[in-house]
């Protein structure tokens, strides 16, 4: 096996299953429960902005609960960046906070954190970890009604993707992990990362949508099979 000198991993809500959150597209997801048109666009904000802080204020409190905690495959993901030598970048789709407390340092999200709120009367970003209401006053402009989740919706871009693309076209290993492989631009990673000639690995409960886009796959929960599988490669 050739040295491996740079790694793009992409995660997705699969790897925070077994710290107690739930998936989008399971049986038991978010999507079963509440429609996306309703809570996760900018036109649902636009329509009923009540009910879209409510639905982010209710996840937010949740993350905030103790039972809530990174799981083995979190922290094996933040011991093999430490240790490993070469460019390392970690990718997620969630919006938990789960890989910076396991340790993670190289880290994008790029569908934005549950943690943080966004003022769009003038752009400040900051740490928010209370419920967000229609009349929450900004903390650096002190307008009133501006205030939003720090999070990606349907139909809006990604935060980063310069800097992921960049990754992905000089990686010699692309690892997803958890992820459903049903949303763009992340389900598409494993594309760019086959086109630079990169090692491609699945580690998921089950096949994704893009599973056979993979050369190699290993299937099983997450905080079993990504402790042992970066444990293997950091031997490699
Ligand atoms: N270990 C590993 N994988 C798991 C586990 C587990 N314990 N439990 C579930 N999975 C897998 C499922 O088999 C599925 O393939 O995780 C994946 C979860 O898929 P989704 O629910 O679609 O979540 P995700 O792929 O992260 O969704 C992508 O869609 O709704 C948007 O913005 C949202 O970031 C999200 C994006």
């Amino acid at each position: 096996m050739p040295e491996t000198r740079s790694i793009v991993v992409l995660t997705g809500a699969g790897i925070s299953r077994e710290s107690g959150l739930h998936t989008f597209r399971d049986a038991d997801g978010i999507w079963a429960t509440v429609k996306v048109e309703d809570v996760a666009t900018p036109e649902a904000f636009a329509r009923d902005p009540v009910r879209v802080q409510e639905f982010y204020n209710e996840r937010r409190r949740g993350l905030a609960n103790t039972g809530i905690a990174p799981n083995p495959a979190h922290l094996a993901l933040a011991e093999f960046e430490a240790a490993f030598a070469g460019d390392f970048l970690l990718v997620t789709q969630n919006i938990d906070d789960l890989h910076e407390r396991a340790g993670s340092r190289e880290l994008i999200h790029m569908h934005g954190e549950l943690a943080k709120a966004r003022c769009e009367a003038c752009d400040d970003v900051g740490e928010w970890r209370e419920d967000l209401y229609i009349d929450t006053a900004c903390p650096a402009c002190t307008q009133v009604g501006d205030m939003r989740p720090h999070v990606v919706w349907f139909g809006e871009m990604p935060f980063e993707m310069d800097r992921i693309y960049a990754a992905l076209e000089g990686c010699d290993l692309f690892v997803s992990i958890g992820t459903s492989g049903n949303v763009y631009p992340a389900a598409g990673f494993v594309q760019a990362a086959r086109m630079a000639g990169a090692r491609t690995v699945e580690l998921n409960l089950e096949p994704s949508e893009g599973a056979t886009l993979f050369e190699e796959a290993v299937y099983g929960p997450a905080g079993t099979v990504v402790p042992g599988w970066f444990a293997k490669l950091a031997t490699d």
